[in-house]
């Protein structure tokens, strides 16, 4: 389930008249399930807005109701046949025969249901289907229960939807005690759903949805078996906070995030030995920052491969763990997992200094060099283990050989690795220099080739030179081929600031903005938090 966190109901409401108008621009004969109750109105008036303005045509749209009271006529103000025709019906160009709503009236509710459900049917099925949500997590009116009925029927309503609804009516009596509605199996059949939730007292509702587990008596947690479904929800309804784990060789670094995007906490625990050692540090931590915190969503990032939700790490014990469903079962919360660069370049883009932006490319020089893409403010990813920058061959001839099995890897040439192996080389050539000099047990750091550099060592100055040029070409690359806004550089060499980026400026072809990252390791833990 992707949740879209909007500041307010008018936000929301763009928001899914948008993504309803853009399933009819793609497909103008869309077959719709649309939904009654105070949260999509707003939607509803956006949508006969742009149909008014020309932007948007109903008139090959074929739309069916989720629910209806029974009995009620149809003339009854409250009736959700009247309710659709005065916010949305009556405002568009959609044709009268192309409308579908249970009807209140049947003589036969069994008969109206079957035939009901056989016309969603032949219309080719629903391909966007909005939701509200009850207070008591109902669909539709698919009231909580020990089971739920699949298909349209005929249902009861609860005590607790009868008070809630009786808002709409002169007093509770005459709210109707049943009504007729979709089932969560003719729900589950659409091919994209759409959630909407709005005001604080949603928020208990939303918060059991998002953190707690697939369980009938919540219905809309049903929901979480479709994969395409998008809750939008504005701050009122969701207040959880986000907790983020980064898993690093040595260290797991968290952080929690609160629903106004504020970092609320920041921690960090020793990483496990084994497969089981590093899950339960990540279980037990949870529980216990549970005692402070409504933590609602857990987002992990991992080193590593991760394939239909299972992780392979070289540096991690883990070969295949799936990860994201075995603390999900032991923390009884939902879990994402996802690459720890592709996290930290989310948590470049969120809180970082490139946040004004919506395309980054995040490059970390370390012991290897990484990154992670972020298009449109979202993570670009696979199946398929995509974003190793560090891995696209910038010297073909005569390459330096890389551990994963090509030559002449980005990785050889700009990892802090290579740079002061280079740096190392080039100072055993020349024992005069400066540079050697500073050599310590036999190794030199990065932070030493700049201190050479800055007495005037030429040796040194050639090794940075090599290092920035090869930099640049990777650079100018990834720019050519994502022509990213930015470009995020983060790593132990980036502490050098200025005598790094303006040499590197100089190289870059485009005018694209290069930045160094001000979250360096906080930012996957950042990141993970919001997957
Ligand atoms: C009714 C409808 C539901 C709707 C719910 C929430 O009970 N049957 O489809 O989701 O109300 O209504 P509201 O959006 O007013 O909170």
């Amino acid at each position: 389930m992707r949740i879209i966190l909007c500041d307010n109901y008018e936000e929301l409401s763009k928001k899914a008249a948008k993504l309803v108008a853009s399933q009819i621009t793609l497909k103008p004969d869309s077959v719709l399930g649309l939904a009654t109750g105070s949260t999509p109105v707003g939607m509803y008036g956006k949508l006969a807005d742009m149909c008014n303005s020309g932007e948007l045509d109903f008139s090959e749209v074929k739309t069916f109701n989720l629910d209806e009271y029974y009995p009620i006529k149809k003339t009854n103000n409250q009736s959700y046949d009247y309710f659709m025709r005065e916010n949305l019906f009556s405002k568009i160009n959609i044709r009268d025969e192309n409308i579908h709503i249970p009807n209140g009236e049947a003589d036969d509710p069994e008969k109206e249901c079957a035939d009901y459900e056989k016309k969603i049917r032949e219309s080719g099925g629903i391909d966007l289907q909005v939701l509200g949500i009850g207070r008591n997590g109902h669909i539709g009116f698919n009231e909580p229960d020990a089971s739920l009925n699949s298909f349209t029927h005929l249902t009861k309503l609860t005590e607790n939807t009868i008070k809630a609804n009786s808002r709409f009516f002169r007093s509770a009596d005459e709210v109707p005690r049943q009504a007729l509605t979709m089932g969560i199996a003719t729900i589950l059949n659409a091919k994209k759903i759409v959630l909407l939730a709005s005001g604080a007292n949603k928020r208990k509702v939303v918060s059991e949805l998002i953190g707690g587990g697939i369980n009938t008596s919540v219905p809309a947690t049903m929901l979480k078996t479709h994969p395409d479904v998008v809750l939008i929800c504005d701050r009122e309804s969701y207040s959880g906070a986000r907790l983020g784990i980064d898993i690093g060789g040595t260290n797991i670094k968290t952080a929690i995030i609160d629903s106004d995007n504020t970092v609320v906490y920041k921690g960090e625990f020793k990483t496990g030995n084994t497969e089981n050692e590093i899950i339960t540090g990540i279980v037990e931590t949870v529980a216990a920052l549970r005692g402070s915190f409504d933590i609602t969503t857990v987002g992990i990032g991992t080193p590593g491969i991760i394939k239909d939700g299972k992780v392979t790490a070289a540096n991690l014990p883990f070969k295949g763990t799936p990860l994201e469903s075995l603390i999900e079962e032991k923390t009884g919360l939902s879990v994402t997992v996802d690459n720890d660069a592709n996290c930290a370049a989310l948590g470049e883009v969120v809180f970082g200094n490139t946040k004004d932006c919506e395309n980054i490319v995040l490059i970390t020089l370390g012991t290897g060099v990484g990154g992670g893409i972020i298009m449109n403010r979202q993570i670009l990813r696979s199946n398929n283990n995509m974003g190793e920058i560090g891995h696209f061959v910038i010297r073909a001839k005569n390459g330096r050989p890389c551990k994963c099995g090509q030559s002449g890897c980005w990785e050889q040439y700009c990892s802090m690795t290579a740079f002061t192996r280079d740096a190392k080389a080039m100072a055993k050539k020349n024992p005069d220099s400066i540079l050697f000099g500073l050599m310590k047990d036999g190794t030199l750091t990065g932070e030493d080739i700049f201190n050479a550099m800055d007495s005037g060592c030429e040796v040194a100055k050639k090794v940075f030179d090599d290092y920035i040029r090869y930099l640049a070409i990777g650079i100018n690359s990834l720019v050519n081929i994502f022509g990213p806004d930015a470009i995020v550089l983060a790593g132990g060499v980036t502490r050098q600031g200025e005598k790094l980026l303006e040499p590197l400026r100089q190289l870059i072809k485009s005018d694209v903005r290069i930045e160094i990252s001000n979250l360096q390791n906080d930012a996957g833990a950042l990141g993970a938090a919001m997957l």
